[in-house]
């Protein structure tokens, strides 16, 4: 009896030695890989949806996405100090992506809106954009934003052009809004005549019609007035104090209004 409560106390001791022994290594391990991954170099993973020119697409030559964002972006890295890497993704899995942290940076000629900014967290305004109409050429009944009535109006997945078009919806004029994930495919509809119009964002819009699409134009007024930032998930404070930093630094050191020359936007298009 006396010996089995013995060997009892030495199992347990034994077990108690082999607990702590992992619990050391352990704790050992995880502080080791965190410095590991303190020395190493992080690379902030950028996101876009790549069929928006001037400020994200693919070159047809080299096949890597270029643009005005994507040239600010690395610009403004390179200001902070900052690896980027750049990948392309749907408009609509951007914010969850930015969320689930799998993405470190958005940079998709994202309109700073209130709703967005109770999900994600804005830089300062980088660009002036806004919304417009587009049409067939041969269009005669659309001349502006009061004649859609009845009409079959395109836009991409979760922009502002599609909110525009489904409040429109709402309010009895627009008929059917039809939702496309990419741009170049609800041009390629437009051009075609399965839908009425487009609403979409006005420098995307006129690209689109400078490099090919000659079947399309511009009507009516700008539809709104809006600003692209590049957004953080929420809380990222340093990351957002650096972006900022960074694009102050690129805007005064004379690189903005190169990029602005460069993708050929207008000099009102700098939020001064
Ligand atoms: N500015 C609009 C928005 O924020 C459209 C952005 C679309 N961007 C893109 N890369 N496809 O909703």
């Amino acid at each position: 009896m006396k010996q089995k409560r013995k060997l009892g106390q030495i199992v347990l001791a034994v077990l108690l030695v082999l607990g702590l022994v992992f619990t050391v290594v352990a704790c050992g391990k995880t502080e080791s890989n965190e410095n590991v991954t303190g020395n190493e170099e992080v690379v902030y993973k950028v996101a876009c949806e790549p069929t928006f020119p001037p400020f994200e697409y693919k070159d047809i030559e080299t096949d890597e996405i270029t643009g005005f964002d994507i040239d600010l972006i690395k610009a403004i890295a390179e200001e902070s100090g900052l690896k980027v890497e750049i990948q392309g993704l749907g408009f609509d899995a951007l914010t969850p992506a930015l969320q689930a942290g799998t993405i470190d940076i958005i940079a998709s000629g994202m309109t700073i809106d209130e709703e967005r900014s109770k999900q994600v967290d804005f830089t300062e305004p980088y660009i002036n954009s806004g919304l417009a109409l587009a049409v067939a050429k041969t269009n005669e009944t659309i001349k502006s934003e009061k004649d859609l009535q009845g009409t079959k109006v395109a836009v991409q997945i979760g922009t502002t052009g599609a909110k525009k078009a489904n409040a429109l919806k709402e309010a009895g004029i627009v008929k059917q809004v039809k939702t496309y994930d990419t741009i170049d495919v609800l041009m390629a509809e437009l051009a075609k005549g399965t839908v009425d119009a487009v609403i979409n964002d006005l420098p995307v819009t006129q690209e689109f019609i400078k490099k090919g699409h000659s079947e399309i134009k511009i009507v009516g007024e700008p539809m709104d007035s809006e600003q692209y930032g590049f957004a953080v998930a929420k809380g990222k404070t340093e990351l957002l104090q650096k972006l900022n930093d960074g694009l102050e630094k690129v805007m005064e050191s004379g690189k903005y209004a190169e990029l602005l020359e460069k993708y050929a936007l207008p000099e009102n298009a700098w939020p001064k």
